[in-house]
This record gives structure tokens, sequence and C-alpha cells, in this order.
């Protein structure tokens, strides 16, 4: 196991709202080691964005409560003075959200706004700068580079646009990455490019990367860790091989079910088969049940506890037996993994959601 990048204890972020307070992250414990890339998944509203901004103090802080710890190279992101989280978001942490309009200024010129980065947080000359800022676009694939640094964000297109805020993202070779639904608009050959470009850096600098996505086959393809959330909680966490070829928790085991399955064969008119969805709409987080999250939407609860009490993580391998893949832990929380208590206990059971092989793995 690597040395912690980031190291996160019990966050919970509480929001207020006209409906009331929004309890959006309940207890997240986590950590990302150095050059490990931590992929966070879950449905729509399950708390993904909301954590993450919550770590470098982006979230309103009229209407947000924060509390826990969120370790980053041993200082606490939670405690720590505004001038000094400035100082981190620049050059400890860099983070590129889905809509890069976001993140730019739409004032200034891309080359202005990648110069100003660079000199800020590295003593070099505005010419060094420049020309270390054309190399940057060039790595992230933007056509001429040089024409690109005196353009303003509203010329270039958005596929563009995201690529300069990576570009800037990377440009201090940050110890911590945070990428939400960073390349889910631009092209499978760009995305590619920057899954590459991250992983050189993560190789170069031990950059820790927390990776948002609902992509679950990049997810596969990048991650070390999956962490699956579910209303504001994680339900499951491990090594990506072991959550995905033996999900333990209903939850995960309908989002991998919601995978189309490519080897299935088409109909016969070359239609493929309708996806599996997790039935249902996760809970408003005005308005959590009381008990496991998941209660209302469970297709196997049958332990009187699931509806009055919150379960804990729990390792899965000392019920199931799986192999663990590495010394990572890999748990879910669920009282399924507890012998003789609810359905869910046996691993090749994918529940109402899907079948799955006798291995635990997707069919
Ligand atoms: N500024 C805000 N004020 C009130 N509620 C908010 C605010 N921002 C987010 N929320 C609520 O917090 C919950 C979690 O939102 P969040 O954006 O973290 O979800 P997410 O997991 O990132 O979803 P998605 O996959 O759609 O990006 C949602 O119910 C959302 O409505
Ligand atoms: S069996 Fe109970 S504890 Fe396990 S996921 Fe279902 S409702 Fe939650
Ligand atoms: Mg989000």
């Amino acid at each position: 196991m690597t040395e912690p990048v980031l190291e996160v204890e019990d966050l919970r972020v509480r929001l207020r709202t006209p409906r009331g307070t929004a309890h959006v992250v309940n207890g997240l414990t986590y950590r990302v080691g150095q050059g490990e890339t931590v992929a966070v998944v879950g449905e729509s509203g399950s708390g993904k964005s909301v954590s993450v901004l919550a770590l470098l103090g982006l979230l309103p802080a009229r209407v947000a409560t924060v509390t826990g710890r969120a370790l980053l190279q041993g200082e606490d992101l939670l405690t720590m003075a505004p001038e000094r989280l400035r100082q981190v978001r620049g050059a400890g942490a860099g983070m590129v959200f889905q809509d890069p309009m976001t993140s730019l200024n739409p004032v200034l010129t891309v080359g202005r706004q990648l110069v100003e980065g660079l000199r800020a947080h590295g003593d070099m000359s505005k010419a060094v700068a420049r020309r270390r800022a054309a190399e940057l676009l060039g790595e992230v694939g933007l056509p001429d580079p040089e024409g690109a640094l005196d353009r303003y964000p509203h010329e270039l297109s958005g596929g563009m646009r995201q690529r300069v805020v990576i570009a800037i993202a990377l440009s201090n070779s940050p110890a911590l990455l945070i990428a939400d639904e960073a390349t889910t608009a631009l092209d499978v050959t760009v995305q590619a490019q920057i899954i590459d470009l991250i992983a050189k850096l993560q190789a170069d600098h031990g950059t820790g990367v927390i990776w948002i996505t609902h992509d679950l086959g990049v997810v596969a393809g990048i991650a070390d860790r999956v962490l699956v959330m579910y209303g504001g909680r994680c339900v499951e966490d491990g090594t990506v091989d072991d959550v995905l070829e033996h999900p333990a928790h209903p939850y995960t085991r309908g989002l991998l079910g919601s995978l189309p399955d490519l080897a299935a064969p088409a109909g016969p008119d070359g239609e493929v088969p309708d996806l599996t969805t997790v039935p249902g709409l996760p809970p408003p987080p005005t308005d959590l049940p009381e008990g496991c999250v998941f209660w209302p939407r469970c297709p196997v609860r049958s332990d009187a506890r699931c509806e009055t009490e919150q379960p804990p993580l729990a390792p899965v391998s000392s019920v199931y037996g799986h192999k663990r893949s590495s010394e990572l832990e890999h748990r879910a929380a669920t009282w399924c993994t507890e012998e003789g208590t609810s359905g869910a206990g046996s691993p090749g059971d994918g529940g109402a959601f899907r079948a799955e092989s006798p291995e635990g793995g997707r069919a």
C-alpha cells in the first residue's frame, strides 16, 4: 500500500435547503494513496460531487456545514485557513469539473490563465511559462497550441475548453487530482489521450486521483480502487477487481447489472437487450429513510434491522470467503454479509437485478 496522499475520515455535509436540511454526505471514510486512482461511482444525486467540493472548500459557507477530517499530505483541508486553502487548490490539488466554464475566466485569454497559474506556484519568467503553457496545451491534444494561447474561452469548442481546464489542473503536477465527469463530454480518442496523460503524471509525480464517473468501462480500465456511493454513504469499496468481479452489496449488483452485456446475442432485428436498471428512485437527502439507506429499493431485504439501523461496512471476505486480489479490504455495508441473516448472502445471488456467474462475476 502506498503512502496516503489524502485521508478522508467521517466526512459529513449538510446543506440548508428550502425543503429542510439535506444530509448529502453521511460519514465517508477513504484514502487515496500515492499514484493511486480511486473511482467514485453511484447514481445521480448520491453526493459524489458535493463530497469532493467539500474537500476543497468550494461549497457556499452560508448553506453548507462540513465536518470530519480530510488530510492532504497530512494537512487538514477542512480546518485550513482560507489563504492556505487557496494555495493548496492551485498547487496541491487540481480539480476538473464536467462543465469547463465553471473553471475558466471568460474575460482572460487561455494563455494568461495558464501562465498566471504556472507563475503563481513556480518560479519562472513569463516567456518560460508561456512556452510551458503551449507544451501543456499540446499534451492535452489541443490543435495549434501556440495560437490557442491568445484565444478567449468562448472562441473554443466545449471539448477544447475542457482540455484547457485539464491542462491548468495538471500544470503544477498536483499531489491530488480530482476529476468529476471530466472526460464525459470528450470523444473517446481524446478521452484516451487524457487518461494516458494523467497516468504519466501519476507515474512521474505520484499524483493520487479521485475519478468520479458514471462510466463503469472507464472504471474497469483505469481505477485501482472503487468506492460505491448511495444516499451520501459508501455502501461498498475495494479493489477494482474485487468490486467488479464480486459485488457484494445489492446496490452495486444493480449498478453492474445496468451495464450492457456486449457478449449477449442481438435480437432477430439486430436490437440489443434493454439495460436492467435498479428499480425505484434514490431517496431525497432531505428525507433519508431510517436504517439502511437502500432499504426502500432493496430486492433482498429481510432482516428486521434493515428498517431501523444503519448497517456498518463489513469485510466481505470474512463471510463469503472471496479471495482478495490484494491486502486491501473489500467492504460492503450490509447485514447480508452476516451469516444467517438476509437472503443476499450467497455470492452468486444477484438479487432481483441480474443473475451472475457461479464465481460471482458478471454473467
Ligand atoms: N447547492 C445545493 N443546494 C441544495 N442541494 C444541493 C446543492 N448541491 C447539491 N445538492 C443536492 O445534493 C445531492 C447530491 O448532489 P451531488 O451533486 O453531489 O450528486 P452527484 O452524485 O454528483 O450526482 P451526478 O451524478 O448527477 O453529478 C443532490 O440531492 C443534490 O440535489
Ligand atoms: S439486505 Fe438490508 S442491509 Fe442489506 S442492502 Fe438490503 S436493506 Fe440494506
Ligand atoms: Mg456530480
